[in-house]
């Protein structure tokens, strides 16, 4: 229980990946503030599997993180209900395609928002509560930073603005507050990418050295690992893609 009594703010969290996190987190005794935007249905299932095991140690909260006014909320919300706030997780993210000629104003705000926009803001918001508890950020990136996306022109862009947010706050924040990023592989398919047929996948897969997607937990774990037992680590992203980053 290495994170006993830390109250850690997760964005995004009410399935996949985020509840993946969430998961880790809670089992290893931090109390969540569990952030959704529209699945409610989620949260809610995964705040009641949770405090069945530990009552009271999990909150929900819902926002478009595009509502640039509910960001601050978020974190005094956080701080309100569990009087701290040890680690921020930016974990919340759009993700479609934006090939050029169709792009849109509207794509823009989207992918930016949610990958960039709200993770600058949200740390910006949490810094004197982290400060206070010598706490830390954890962005969740992507490796289509280094090797961008067909056709993802704005996602990749934002993820590679988040990456260098990540060394940038890290440089702004030491040396109380430590910022990282996890850059997952293929984790889990994209829910409404049909883009992503069977032979799409099996050649994604077949350039993993590992031969196989990664898991939700795996990501769950690097984010474990550079909030609870990383504190000479700042401004790096770790790579978590199962060897597919070096075999494009
Ligand atoms: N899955 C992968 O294999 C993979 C690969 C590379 C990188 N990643 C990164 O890892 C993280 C988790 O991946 P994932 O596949 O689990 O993510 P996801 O399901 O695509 O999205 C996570 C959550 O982001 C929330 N979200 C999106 N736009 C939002 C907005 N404007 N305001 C508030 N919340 C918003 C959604 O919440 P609601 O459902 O509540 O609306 C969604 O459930 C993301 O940052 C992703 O970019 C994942």
């Amino acid at each position: 229980m290495t994170l006993k009594n830390k109250v850690i703010l997760v964005t995004g969290g009410a399935k996949r990946v985020g509840a993946a996190i969430c998961c880790k987190l809670h089992a290893q005794g931090a109390n969540l503030m569990v952030h959704y935007r529209s699945s409610q249905n989620d949260a809610q299932m995964l705040r009641q599997t949770l405090e069945q095991m530990r009552p009271d140690s999990v909150e929900l909260v819902q926002a478009d993180l595009l509502e640039m006014e509910r960001i601050p909320g978020l974190i005094e919300e956080t701080v309100r209900r569990f009087g701290k706030l040890d680690a921020l997780v930016n974990n919340a993210s759009s993700f479609f395609p934006t090939p050029i000629g169709q792009l849109t104003e509207q794509a823009w705000v989207d992918l930016i928002g949610s990958n960039l926009k709200a993770p600058l803001f949200l740390s910006q918001a949490a810094v004197p509560y982290l400060e206070k508890q010598h706490g830390c950020i954890v962005n969740i990136v992507d490796i289509h930073v280094e090797h961008p996306l067909k056709n993802y022109v704005i996602y990749n862009a934002a993820k590679g603005g988040l990456a260098a947010l990540t060394r940038s706050l890290a440089l702004e924040l030491a040396p109380f507050i430590r910022v990282n990023g996890v850059a997952p592989g293929p984790i889990m398919w994209p829910e409404h990418e049909e883009w992503i047929d069977q032979s799409l996948r099996k050649e994604i897969i077949d350039r993993t050295l590992l031969k196989r997607m990664g898991e939700p937990e795996d990501i769950a774990k690097a984010v474990y690992f550079l909030i609870a037992d990383a504190p000479f680590i700042t401004g790096q992203i770790i790579v978590v893609d199962g060897g597919r980053s070096i075999n494009l």
